[in-house]
């Protein structure tokens, strides 16, 4: 991945949200925008399932909601048809809430450093699907969420924030994963912002948050390419 500043300051961040289901994380990031909380605005949201619950909330919160349907064609094509549609609605940045497929190298590398997802783990531990059950079934005695950036390999990016969450004696797969949506959608929030004030530098593995102070500019090597 590459080195350097992501992200810039001084604008309001244009958002682009994939989401296959509830859309809980979706709507912690709406609510901060409309709130003033958050330098950024959601300005599409992609789902690839018609029913998701996501795309209603976008409609209700004013914002496009565009269904494409993966059914009858190559992957490659469906993610050339979700790259368009970001590029359309002038989306800088993409995040991943609930999106539960794996995006291809091709549309990585063209959002390359700009997407980021959203994972009910502390990672590496328990990658992967139904990871809150995973935790408990293991049986350790803390747990909690992460906010990475996405690379090709599944749930391995750079990491930007996490937030640990205890386990309790008397808790379930799902008190456990109600307690760790909590912290996802506060983290999430957060690590958005970071990124919108140009706070997030890329040093191989490690993201380094750099302190608040003056506006930074986004790279010019940094603009979306074209495909
Ligand atoms: C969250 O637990 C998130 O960490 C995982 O998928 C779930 C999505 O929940 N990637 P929601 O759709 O945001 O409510």
């Amino acid at each position: 991945m590459a080195v350097g500043v992501v992200g810039g300051a001084g604008v309001v961040l244009r958002l682009g949200v994939l989401a296959s289901g509830r859309g809980t994380n979706l709507q912690a990031i709406l609510d901060a925008c409309a709130r003033g909380d958050l330098p950024a605005s959601v300005a599409v949201v992609v789902s690839d399932r018609a029913d998701a619950q996501a795309l209603e909330r976008a409609r209700r919160a004013g914002v496009p909601a565009i269904f494409v349907d993966p059914r009858g064609r190559k992957k490659a094509d469906f993610e050339a048809e979700i790259s368009r549609i970001l590029r359309e609605h002038g989306v800088e940045l993409v995040c991943l809430a609930g999106y539960m497929r794996v995006l291809g190298r091709t549309f990585l590398r063209e959002w390359e450093g700009r997407v980021l997802n959203i994972h009910p783990s502390l990672l590496p531990a328990f990658p992967g699907l139904e990871a809150q059950r995973q935790a408990w079934d293991y049986g350790v005695k803390v747990s909690g969420c992460t906010v990475h950036f996405v690379v090709p390999e599944v749930d391995a990016g750079p990491i930007i924030l996490q937030a640990a969450v205890p386990v309790l004696g008397d808790d379930t797969p799902e008190s456990l994963a109600a307690r760790i949506l909590e912290q996802e959608h506060r983290i999430y929030v957060e690590a958005i912002r970071l990124y919108a004030e140009g706070r997030l530098r890329i040093e191989g593995r490690r993201v380094v948050i750099l302190p608040p102070g003056e506006p930074r500019v986004r790279p010019e090597h940094l603009p979306p390419r074209q495909p």
